[in-house]
């Protein structure tokens, strides 16, 4: 089993390049195979287990894909097929985005269920509602979604009674050549919303409104291929931001946007901790014991619960008390019982997390139990006294690009191991 083994204690200092954006990427890639001919070359990609696995997933659809430093070349004019069932589609979540491009391109879809990180209960009836709003007919049999047009999709209203990231997409990804105009109304806002937007207009899809509550789309009858840049990962920027906070240390973050950034920053700000804005740079500098806060995970612009696990980990080592408000999943507070294993004082009930910030923590073997929670692990490895020990590597390795060496980099003492 692999494992990633800390020493921790050390200041991180220096620069850090930020990858594009994951879940930008795994909407990206699917949304590719909307080209009618031509080439995407889709750069600024994130080299995770998410895109590799749906490299092969695109791959096995019939598209010629082409692997390169830190982009991919795909052709989707072979894709003949509209079955996406092979048991590699349910490593991630990211594929339920199948559903979406493979109606929109063939009137019909089926497609594996999608696996992806344990954080409480994840329904896609709000995918559903809209597919079925423009016409299809859905069903779920045997573990696979099965979305069937008559004559194509056609434009509809479709009004999300949770504001969905993934609801978004894959309803904007239908629409796109559906006959008329859908409109999405209560989208949710997230950078990568408006990134597959802006790909997807790139090829000649006609979407309005991305970035805020209510998207436009109007059907088109042709994409043509476009090569594309992913915008940088707001989460892996903000893991380091908070990873740079906890050592007090002094870290550049090369390769954002701080626009997208800017609930992160000032959740640390109010934490008593640096942050100077660049203008695609970030510096985050301490040498403070940070303060305690209240958090509340939101959509877009609110705070993201993908940072929440991390955040937490710089919480339980704050001063005084901090309440942690869980508001998009119910079950992402497993790592606060791996925070304990280091000494950690917490407690969790429902929603709420409450932690009594501790001046330190100290080295054990902790589990990363999804992946955020795996980033959580790794910076409270960095800070603890001693070795720490992160294993369930596999859900780490789906998110985060080359993590020990961008933290070793950072004069971090962190190897991957075989045990
Ligand atoms: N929801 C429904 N019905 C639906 C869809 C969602 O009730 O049909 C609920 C969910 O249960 C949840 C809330 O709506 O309470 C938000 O879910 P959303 O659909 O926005 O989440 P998602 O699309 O499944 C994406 C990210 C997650 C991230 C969330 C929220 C991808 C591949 N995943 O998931 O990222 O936490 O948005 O921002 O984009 C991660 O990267 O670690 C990760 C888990």
């Amino acid at each position: 089993m692999e494992k990633l083994l800390i020493e921790g204690g050390k200041k991180l200092s220096g620069k850090v390049k930020i990858s594009g954006a994951k879940n930008a990427a795994v909407a990206i890639l699917p949304a590719a195979i909307l080209a009618d001919h031509g080439v995407c070359t889709i750069d600024n990609l994130p080299d995770i287990e998410d895109t590799n696995c749906l490299e092969h997933i695109i791959r096995n659809l019939g598209a010629t894909v082409e692997k390169l430093d830190g982009a991919m070349k795909i052709d989707p004019t072979g894709i003949t097929s509209h079955l996406a069932l092979r048991d590699e589609v349910k490593r991630m979540r990211a594929s339920y985005y199948l559903i979406g491009a493979l109606l929109a391109k063939f009137g019909k879809a089926e497609v594996v269920f999608p696996g992806g990180c344990n954080i409480g209960v994840r329904p896609i009836d709000q995918h559903i509602k809209g597919f079925e709003a423009m016409g299809a007919k859905v069903s779920i049999e045997h573990g696979v979604i099965k979305a069937y047009t008559e004559n194509g999709l056609k434009g509809a209203n479709v009004y999300l009674d949770v504001v969905s990231v993934g609801a978004t997409i894959n309803i904007m990804l239908a629409a796109t050549r559906a006959e008329g105009t859908t409109i999405i109304e209560n989208a949710a806002k997230e950078p990568h919303i408006v990134d597959v937007a802006n790909f997807l207009n790139s090829m000649g899809a006609n979407i309005k409104g991305a970035g805020t509550d209510v998207i436009k789309v109007k059907g088109v009858t042709e994409m043509v291929a476009n090569d594309y840049s992913v915008i940088p990962d707001q989460i892996e920027a903000g893991t380091f931001m908070i990873a740079a906070a906890a050592t007090r240390g002094d870290v550049t973050l090369l390769n954002v946007i701080p626009k997208h950034l800017e609930s992160i920053t000032a959740k640390l700000l109010e934490m008593g901790i640096s942050v100077e804005e660049g203008e695609d740079s970030l510096r985050v500098y301490t040498n403070e014991r940070p303060k305690g806060i209240n958090l509340k995970t939101l959509p877009y612009p609110g705070f993201p619960t993908d940072l929440q696990q991390p955040m937490s980990t710089l919480l339980a080592i704050s001063e005084g008390r901090s309440m942690i408000n869980e508001s998009i999943w119910e079950g992402r507070f497993k790592h606060i019982d791996e925070l304990k294993k280091m000494g950690a004082s917490g407690k969790v009930e429902g929603k709420i997390a409450i932690l009594e910030g501790v001046e330190t923590l100290s080295g054990t073997e902790v589990e990363a139990t999804d992946l955020r929670a795996g980033a959580a692990m790794v910076i409270a490895g960095l800070v603890a006294k001693g070795t720490t020990r992160v294993t369930n590597l596999v859900h780490v390795d789906r998110g985060y690009e080359k993590i020990e060496d961008k933290f070793t980099a950072l004069g971090a003492s962190i190897r991957r191991i075989e045990e």
